[in-house]
């Protein structure tokens, strides 16, 4: 081949050579692409898993329709509101998830597994009918009965029909099919939702200026205002409470006690210690001027009792 006047011949030939890689990854890039779709890859093919009369790809179409993946993730993708569903059906198995899908505001129990394992398709994809032999087979569903069963769950109850159940149940038994590696890891159901209570204890714990628990016990043993100091921040109140005269979402505590209080019906009180109980007991009994009613939470004597409201008070004074 003859190069163009004036032309380098080595410029010709590195334009060749650039084009023959570039050829040899398309190549390539096409060969990989193709052999990522052929069955032979041992990879769970959606067409071919079947719950009941529902195959996956149906499952999916269900799976779309009601916006799970607004709250949950599948291998990752979705939103992070609720758990991840990857496992699930490979987890707690056939009967939980017919438990809990049609009334997902409520955590199955062992008898609500009982019920769904008298039916056909649940027994014969479980694989048992035998309620102890499915808790034993599928572990996820024994630990969610023992640690939330009969419990309020965040999830909103769908209006799922029968059909559609059976579809998202082939869906999700075919995400538990898919060879994703070993992801996602195990997630932690004991640690899921912790209790108010706890959380702040929690967060209070871990704060830099908080003694060691076992000291802060002995401590509060002997000193009232210490024990109430410690419970208001364990019962949430300083969310809404300065503990100064500062307005938070509540009156601040300030010099409170024995101060007069003017209340919302233009009458007033003097904070005297039946009026602070009171106020804890039940917030809307007397509502101080300017502040609205049931936005304080009523602390009864099963959240608060005799003892503790007594160091309440004495925390209260001393400020
Ligand atoms: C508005 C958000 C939202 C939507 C939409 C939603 N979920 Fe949930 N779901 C949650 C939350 C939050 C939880 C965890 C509840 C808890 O821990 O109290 C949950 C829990 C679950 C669980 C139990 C998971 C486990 O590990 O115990 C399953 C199964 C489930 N959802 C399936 C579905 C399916 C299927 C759909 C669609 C038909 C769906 N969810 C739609 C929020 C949602
Ligand atoms: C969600 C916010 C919120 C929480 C949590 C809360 N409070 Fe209140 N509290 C208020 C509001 C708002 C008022 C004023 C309206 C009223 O009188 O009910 C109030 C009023 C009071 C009063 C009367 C104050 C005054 O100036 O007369 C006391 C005492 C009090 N709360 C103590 C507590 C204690 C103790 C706790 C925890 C056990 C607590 N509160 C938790 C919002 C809250």
């Amino acid at each position: 081949m003859s190069c163009l006047n004036g032309t380098d011949c080595r410029e010709t030939a590195k334009r060749r050579t650039a084009l023959a890689i570039l050829a040899l990854m398309l190549a390539i890039f096409l060969i990989l692409s193709l052999w990522s779709f052929l069955p032979s890859r041992q990879q769970a093919l959606p067409t071919l898993i079947h719950y009941g009369e529902a195959d996956a790809v149906q499952g999916k179409r269900v799976f779309q329709a009601y916006n799970c993946m607004g709250c949950h993730t599948i291998v990752g993708n979705g939103a992070y509101f609720g758990p991840d569903l990857t496992r699930i059906y490979a987890d707690a198995g056939p009967a939980w998830l017919a438990a809990f899908l049609p009334s997902a505001a409520g955590w199955p129990t062992a008898t609500a597994i009982q019920v769904q394992l008298q039916n056909a398709t649940v027994q014969k994809e479980a694989g048992t009918a035998d309620p102890q032999e499915y808790l034993t087979r599928y572990p996820g569903a024994a630990e969610r009965v023992q640690q939330r069963g009969g419990r309020h769950t965040l999830m909103p109850n769908l209006p799922l029909q029968a059909s559609e159940i059976t579809a998202l149940m082939a869906f999700l038994k075919y995400t538990s099919a898919m060879n994703t590696e070993g992801w996602p890891p195990k997630p932690h159901t004991d640690r899921r939702l912790p209790a108010p209570a706890q959380s702040v204890a929690a967060a209070a714990a871990a704060g830099p200026t908080s003694a060691p628990a076992p000291a802060a016990a002995a401590a509060d043993a002997q000193d009232p205002v210490a024990l109430g100091k410690r419970l208001v921040g364990e019962l949430g109140c300083v969310a809404c409470h300065a503990t100064d005269q500062n307005r938070l979402v509540g009156p601040g505590w300030g010099g409170l006690s024995d101060s007069t209080v003017a209340l919302a019906d233009g009458t007033s009180v003097t904070a005297d210690d039946n009026y602070l109980i009171e106020s804890i007991r039940q917030p809307d009994a007397k509502l101080v001027a300017g502040y609205p009613p049931h936005v304080m939470p009523p602390y009864d004597s099963t959240l608060i009792n005799e003892s503790d409201m007594k160091a309440i008070v004495a925390y209260l004074r001393s400020l």
